[in-house]
């Protein structure tokens, strides 16, 4: 699995631990930016993220803000992202099972390194359950391909 990271200034020092973390479970990854905690703006890098996971070059993204909800309403802007912010264990697992959600976003001053960490474990590890869940994706896509 290849999963592509973004952050703003709000989340470059999350996307540390995280980057520490993914290297410790042998897990490939790109940055693409921040890399400092001067003032950006979250678009400049929800973008080039969500791009990367639409067209197949990463099947997974990790985005990181402030409160992370920046950061979602961006991603989801870009055609076949499913982004969704989580700062709990059940969310992690639910999102994956029942929306598949390709981006998972966080805020760095919402939770501490330690659930995060468990959190992006979790989601990285849980499987879409399809079915039921498939048909609700599809009119989702429905939805998006009649903008
Ligand atoms: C930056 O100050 C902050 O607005 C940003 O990190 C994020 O929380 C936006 O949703």
């Amino acid at each position: 699995m290849k999963v592509a990271l973004g952050a703003d200034h709000g989340g470059v020092n999350l996307k540390e631990e995280i980057k520490k973390f993914l290297e410790a479970e042998g897990i490939e990854y790109e940055d693409f930016g921040c890399t400092c905690t001067d003032s950006v703006d979250y678009p400049d890098f929800a973008l080039p993220v969500a791009e990367k996971v639409a067209s197949g070059d990463f099947e997974r993204g990790i985005l990181i803000c402030g409160t992370g909800i920046g950061m979602t309403i961006a991603a989801n802007k870009v055609k076949g992202i499913r982004c969704a912010l989580v700062h709990d264990c059940f969310s992690a697992k639910a999102t994956r099972e029942h929306n598949d959600s390709n981006i998972l976003a966080m805020g760095e001053r919402v939770i501490g390194p330690g659930l995060a960490l468990e959190i992006v474990k979790i989601w990285l590890g849980t499987e879409f359950m399809g079915g039921r869940h498939q048909r609700r994706l599809e009119k989702i896509k429905m939805l998006e391909d009649n903008q």
